[in-house]
């Protein structure tokens, strides 16, 4: 099955292509069997790939460098352009090293968010972003493994807009998503861009993703 069947036609949503680490990767995180150290490995693992796609178009600036043998000129992220990483609370921490791997010069904030399990509404209850002093030349990374009913994505990039980033500067990185949660993204915010390795099918009656991997956060952490 191609992990990404259900696939949108939004042109800012990128479900991984066929990649045959990440398929691996995804083969493990879905398995229930998987202990919760393998889990995070894991998700470090296909972290790694989904970083690697989300910051190919970061912008870049021309700088002179001197090799051992001559002067040339090569392409490097502008250093005008302050990145941040923004994992949301829990399972967002399990994508952090990876996404600091690639983007040792970021910054990270924290957002704190938990699902009502009523409502399956986003609750916030961790919030320090700074204002910054340009926000246009800020690039945000929402990191969360799940993108569910878009509930706590779309929460994350209010907080982000009220600090005044321009939503087209926002980013999420998933591993799982919905359709019901990408439609509710793109809705509320059509120009923030999503990297996710597999577009599952739909939501159960309780918000959880089918066929998913189960309650991240959770798997993450053993609890
Ligand atoms: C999970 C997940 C997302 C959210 C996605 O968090 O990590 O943040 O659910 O669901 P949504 O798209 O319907 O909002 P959870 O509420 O389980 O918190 P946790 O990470 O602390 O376990
Ligand atoms: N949050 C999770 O951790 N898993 C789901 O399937 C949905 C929301």
């Amino acid at each position: 099955m191609s992990e990404c069947s259900t696939a949108t036609t939004q042109p800012l949503v990128q479900c991984l292509s066929h990649h045959a680490v990440a398929a691996d990767c995804l083969s493990v995180l879905r398995n229930r069997t998987t202990p919760p150290m393998i889990f995070r490995q894991t998700v470090h693992r296909l972290g790694l790939i989904l970083m690697a796609e989300a910051t190919r178009n970061l912008p870049t600036a021309p700088q002179s460098v001197a090799t051992p043998l001559e002067t040339t000129t090569c392409d490097a992220i502008n250093p005008a352009t302050e990145i941040w990483l923004v994992p949301i609370l829990r399972a967002g921490l399990a994508l952090t090293e990876a996404a600091i791997a690639l983007l040792p010069q970021a910054r990270v904030f924290h957002l704190g968010m938990y699902r009502n399990e009523e409502t399956l509404e986003a609750v916030s209850y961790y919030n320090k972003l700074p204002k910054p002093a340009q926000p246009q030349h800020v690039r945000v990374i929402i990191l969360d493994p799940m993108l569910a009913t878009g509930g706590s994505a779309v929460s994350a990039v209010e907080q982000l807009l009220l600090k005044g980033i321009p939503q087209e500067n926002v980013q999420m990185v998933s591993v799982l998503a919905a359709p019901e949660g990408i439609n509710t993204l793109q809705t509320a915010y059509p120009q923030v861009s999503l990297v996710t390795a597999a577009i599952d099918r739909q939501l159960n009656e309780v918000g959880y993703i089918i066929p998913g991997l189960g309650d991240a956060g959770d798997r993450v952490f053993g609890t």
